[in-house]
């Protein structure tokens, strides 16, 4: 940290309460935010750390509409789920509250007024859509409509999710209200926008002038809005849930979610400073220049933390504005994109369920892959690889192998060093300077290389071990044993402390390992973490084999939600144009029982019938060979299309009719057949 700044506000994301939180939230915001402050922490600097739920906006009130309950029993629910598996993965906030808390209420209300006083908004009407029917202003993902890009039934006023476009309202074909289907009139409303065109200039000085330190995806998003041209941006809705807007005129009103969200990182440090003085006041971490303020977030959030808050910040005149907004890309998760809607997705609760003890294998994981630079892909088989071949065979085979040494040949106490070889020296030459490369890379925000260089020292002991073979070296030399010893076990002490940010709950344990309760970071590189003559804990393995079947499961689970999609998204044809009695009747349906039914060499699609149609036996082809196999058709009855002109296949085959199957959702056929047994040859009317 630089030396103007004495403490540092971190921020992350607040999650909406309309769901459950996933891997991509956490690859994406949760743990590089947390590896931060415990650095941060470690280093013996002042930090807050602040997250809470987003509970208001649209998605919340369509949830509860959906579900017949209220929008307070959505975010009510969802928020104690997200905040205990925030918990469970060891994300150390130093609050997590809510946007419906009372504090959050008022402040964000008070913020608005204060802009609303001095003159810092434009007050503009214009036509938005109406429900008569449910007397109501429509919020743009409350509307749907046809696409006017692909044209796909049910694309949102916000964004068509069959093509992907980012739509308006207005572009839909025939909009109606998304719930009910109620058609839409437009009528005028006013709303208080905030003129982001007046900070412009001042924006392109502080971000592209002063901030050119921010991360290229960061830095580059902000310059495209910024070329863009800025708009003045509504911060009220017509919404009956959020905050009321204190003005007079304006009810019926709240104020926008985006508006009063960010708010909400000031109003939980508020309630956090409040019931605990010691931690000082909350306009200390909010208002003093000397306070660093650092935003967590994923890359959809980037304009609203680099244009929008610091506009309303700046027009409210007494807060400091983000020193930096550490964006992540997205995480995909084999190879799709994660998503709520359509259950793709690895959901934490499920996992703390499905493995359980293994949050830093997670942890370790997600950072290892993190999404720093560009959209990362999270598989199952990635996340075996990284747990059997790194964290058990690098860094708990180190750990395992340097403990056990130390039971077996000195019942569990740290020997004495003796002289250092050259290849000692060299070993310990090699990490002498892990705590300045480590720091370097956390204060850049680089966790997947800072994670890299703690795994670095694990795999630099394991040369060490294998290269000095002290189970061969105690036979002929057993005092030089002591040094190589005694030098594992200071670099099993380094990892402890190296891995402490990434990987608490493995540190945690190993320290109980190494029975000291605590390790300062400031050693890290140390060679006197542990003195001889200490008596270690008992060792027990740091990570454990993650089996081919566990990983199979989560395989298949994934394999299940796709087939579930593929179901729900199924969309019947169309019913073809109407025919008239006359043409209906020229079709002679008949029932046939099948005689004798064969496969058709290389046409692994076809299936040879004989039936008995009532007059004399037929021969029909029938591509069903990949449903049904010749035994299971002998001897049924099915309907055929008596009346059709034969037809010959590539091999000679002809055809004299067709077997009526229907076709289900995922493309298997199902052949058609009777309640009840008939004559072979009776008409199907
Ligand atoms: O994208 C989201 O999930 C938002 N709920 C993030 C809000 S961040 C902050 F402004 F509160
Ligand atoms: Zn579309």
């Amino acid at each position: 940290m630089e030396k103007r700044f004495k403490r540092t506000t971190v921020t992350s994301a607040l999650p909406y309460a309309n769901g459950p939180v996933h891997i991509g939230h956490l690859a994406g915001v949760y743990v590089p935010a947390d590896i931060y402050v415990r650095y941060l922490r470690l280093k013996g600097e002042d930090v807050l750390f602040i997250g809470g739920s987003d509970e208001h906006g649209v998605p919340v009130t369509i949830r509860a509409k959906k579900e017949g309950c209220t929008p307070q029993d959505v975010v009510d629910r969802y928020h104690t789920i997200i905040k205990n598996a925030f918990a469970e993965f060891g994300i150390s906030f130093d609050v997590y509250s809510r946007t419906t808390s009372k504090t959050h209420h008022a402040l964000a209300s008070d913020f608005f007024k204060k802009l609303y006083e001095n003159g810092k908004f434009v007050e503009l009407e214009s036509e938005q859509f109406y429900d008569e029917g449910a007397n109501q202003f429509l919020s743009d993902r409350n509307i749907k409509g046809q696409c006017p890009r692909c044209h796909a039934e049910g694309a949102y006023g916000d964004q068509c999710e069959k093509c992907g476009s980012t739509l308006s309202p207005d572009e839909l074909i025939n909009p109606v209200n998304a719930l009910t289907g109620n058609s839409l009139v437009k009528r005028p409303t006013k709303h208080w926008y905030l003129p982001l065109n007046d900070y412009q200039q001042w924006l392109e000085q502080w971000i592209l002038g002063d901030h050119k330190e921010w991360r290229s995806n960061v830095y580059g998003q902000c310059k495209s809005w910024l070329d863009a041209g800025l708009k003045p941006r509504a911060v009220t809705r017509d919404l009956e849930w959020g905050i009321p807007v204190p003005v007079e005129g304006a009810e019926g009103k709240v104020l926008y979610v985006w508006f009063d969200a960010p708010i909400g990182y000031i109003s939980n440090t508020k309630e956090l400073c409040d019931a605990h003085p010691e931690k000082g006041s909350w306009e200390t971490w909010w208002k003093d220049p000397e306070t660093r303020l650092v935003h967590f977030i994923g890359k959809d959030n980037i304009v609203f933390h680099c244009i929008v808050f610091p506009t309303m910040l700046k027009a409210e005149g007494s807060y400091i504005l983000p020193d930096n907004v550490p964006s992540n890309e997205f995480l995909n998760l084999e190879g799709d994109k994660i998503s709520t809607s359509r259950n793709w997705a690895v959901w934490l609760h499920e996992y703390l369920v499905d493995f359980p003890g293994k949050q830093d294998v997670l942890r370790y994981v997600l950072t290892a892959n993190a999404p720093e630079t560009k959209d990362n892909d999270f598989t199952w088989k990635d996340f075996q690889a990284r747990n059997n071949n790194e964290l058990v065979a690098v860094y708990g085979n180190f750990v395992n192998r340097a403990l056990q040494l130390t039971q077996k040949y000195y019942n569990g106490i740290v020997p004495p060093i003796g002289e250092l070889t050259v290849y000692d020296e060299e070993t310990l030459a090699e990490f002498k300077d892990i705590k300045e490369k480590v720091e370097n890379l956390l204060n850049n925000f680089k966790f997947r290389d800072a994670q890299k260089e703690a795994m670095n020292l694990a795999r630099i002991g394991n040369k060490y071990i294998a290269d000095t073979e002290p189970w061969k070296v105690i036979k002929t030399d057993p005092e030089r044993v002591k040094t190589i010893i005694h030098v594992s076990l200071q670099l099993t002490a380094n990892l402890a402390i190296a891995f402490e940010p990434f990987l608490p709950f493995s540190s945690a344990k190993l320290r109980e390992m190494l029975n000291v309760e605590k390790l300062e970071w400031a050693k890290l590189g140390a060679m006197d973490l542990l003195s001889a003559g200490h008596q270690l804990g008992t060792p027990s393995l740091l990570f454990e084999k993650i089996e081919d079947a566990t990983i199979e499961a989560q395989v298949e689970k994934l394999l299940a939600t796709k087939e579930a999609n593929k179901e729900a998204e199924y969309k019947a044809n169309p019913i073809k144009p109407t025919v008239s009695f006359e043409d209906f009747e020229k079709l002679d349906i008949r029932v046939g029982t099948v005689l004798e039914c064969e496969n058709v060499p290389k046409m692994k699609k076809l299936l040879k019938f004989k039936i008995a149609d009532g007059l004399e036996n037929r021969t029909i082809v029938s591509g069903i060979a990949q449903h049904y196999t010749p035994e299971e058709l002998v001897g049924k009855q099915v309907l055929f299309i008596a009346n059709l002109a034969p037809r010959q296949f590539k091999n000679g085959l002809v055809s004299e009719g067709m077997i009526l199957s229907a076709e289900n959702w995922d493309g298997s056929l199902s052949v058609t057949s009777l309640l009840k047994e008939v004559k072979p040859g009776s008409e199907v009317k």
